[in-house]
């Protein structure tokens, strides 16, 4: 991947940050910042337990080899990383002979009901993941799978086919574990949710995708050697996330920018991650996002004309998952023969590079472009490392802790209050 800052002007050289980069690697390497407990997703990819990953690609295979569908129960960075690398690395409706649902990421009655209705002629395995093991959405919509999966199969089948990802010690989703004796995996204490996808907590349930997490994890490694450094001009994580801090002195918004639907999940894990972990202490970058060539016909007026609140930042991968051609006819009604033979991919990148200049142009929006030649298992894990990285460089930059979330805890006690759950 490729970090293109072409459509952006720099206000400061690099060069200026130097000193202040240094110290924050520094902070990073030692643990030493705020939030330094909750840094080990930093040199993972080399340090990650090699016996549970191997525990992980059996479990994985089990699963392929046994039922059709794997429900997958948990919310927050509990869900959106594994649903981010699936979507993107498999496309919106792959044909594989495993299906992959999320349950548990909302209260929902009709999409919870729904999905329940779905499973009933199904056989299907239960990934549960909760690292509290107390989240009220995943416990809730585990209760409700796990009795129809016992109701359909029995308690003693249904319990092979339960695996729980949650903290190796804590929580009631522990305490059930060891009470059931389901399969377990381990999200470690000093990795957070958002920071959590290639832990078991996406790992699971990416390999049951069938997608190749040996490379997802060398991407990652291969990543984390290239960006643990101080160097202001050749590191792109410290790059971004100097950018970023840059814009947000003049801009309230960062807009994700993709041009494949099935990345759009890759944008809402990002929202996630630069969400939670800068948007505090009355900071931080508001992250949205948007799908194109799709958004183009809604959102876009807004971007080339509204108010001058945001920048964007693009995702664009030059190699397609799948691609076809325009066909020719003969009579030409539709007027499309000019684009006969032409690959879906080359009207993608034109409309790509025509709303570049148009929202660079006219529109005076910078863009930090991210060129990605190709999405695979390798790719992936390079650019979640690449974006972990630098949310840590940003947030410390910012002065906040990028670690932690403490804002979302006031509507959890207002609506345990209004439940009326003890102790609230
Ligand atoms: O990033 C985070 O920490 C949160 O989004 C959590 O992942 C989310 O709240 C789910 O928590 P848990 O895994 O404890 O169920």
């Amino acid at each position: 991947m490729k970090l293109n800052l072409e459509k952006v002007k720099l206000t400061k050289p690099f060069s200026e940050y130097q000193e202040k980069i240094h110290r924050i690697t520094d902070l990073i390497a030692t643990k030493k910042g705020p939030g330094g407990d909750y840094l080990g997703w930093d040199r993972w990819p080399e340090t990650y337990d090699k016996e549970e990953f191997q525990r992980i690609i059996d479990a994985a295979s089990w699963i392929r080899q046994n039922v059709d569908v794997l429900v997958v129960v948990g919310i927050g960075g509990s869900y959106l990383g594994a649903r981010a690398v699936i979507e993107a690395l498999k496309g919106l409706y792959a044909q594989d002979s495993l299906e992959i649902i999320f349950l548990g990421q909302t209260f929902s009655p009709t999409y919870t009901q729904q999905v329940l209705n779905y499973l009933s002629n199904k056989r299907f395995a239960i990934n549960v993941i909760s690292k509290s093991g107390t989240t009220t959405e995943t416990s809730i919509a585990f209760r409700l799978v796990k009795n129809l999966l016992e109701k359909q199969v029995g308690k003693t089948h249904a319990k092979q086919a339960i695996f729980a990802t949650t903290d190796k010690e804590k929580g009631a989703l522990r305490d059930l574990v060891n009470k059931e004796g389901y399969t377990s995996f381990v999200l470690p204490d000093d990795i957070g949710g958002r920071y959590s996808v290639l832990t078991a907590v996406g790992l699971l349930p990416i390999a049951a995708a069938g997608i190749d997490i040996a490379a997802l994890m060398q991407g990652a490694k291969d990543a984390m050697n290239a960006l643990t450094n101080f160097d202001v001009e050749s590191n792109i994580a410290i790059q971004y996330a100097i950018v970023r801090h840059q814009l947000y002195q003049e801009k309230a918004v960062e807009m994700f920018v993709t041009y494949e639907p099935h990345m759009a999940m890759i944008s809402e894990w990002l929202k996630q991650l630069f969400a939670e972990s800068e948007g505090k202490e009355s900071k931080g970058l508001l992250p949205g996002s948007v799908s194109f060539s799709t958004d183009l016909h809604s959102v876009g007026q807004f971007i080339q004309e509204g108010s001058p609140v945001l920048f964007e930042t693009t995702l664009f991968v030059k190699k397609p998952l799948l691609d076809l051609n325009v066909p020719l006819e003969t009579d030409d009604a539709d007027g499309l023969n000019y684009l006969a033979g032409r690959p879906l991919s080359f009207v993608n990148e034109k409309a790509f590079l025509g709303t570049l200049q148009a929202h660079t142009g006219e529109g005076g929006v910078p863009v930090v472009q991210l060129e990605i030649d190709e999405l695979n298992a390798y790719e992936l894990g390079y650019l979640l490392y690449f974006f972990m990285k630098s949310v840590a460089y940003s947030g410390y930059l910012l002065g906040i802790n990028p670690f932690n979330q403490p804002g979302v805890e006031v509507y959890k006690r207002n609506m345990f209050k209004l439940l009326g759950k003890k102790g609230y």
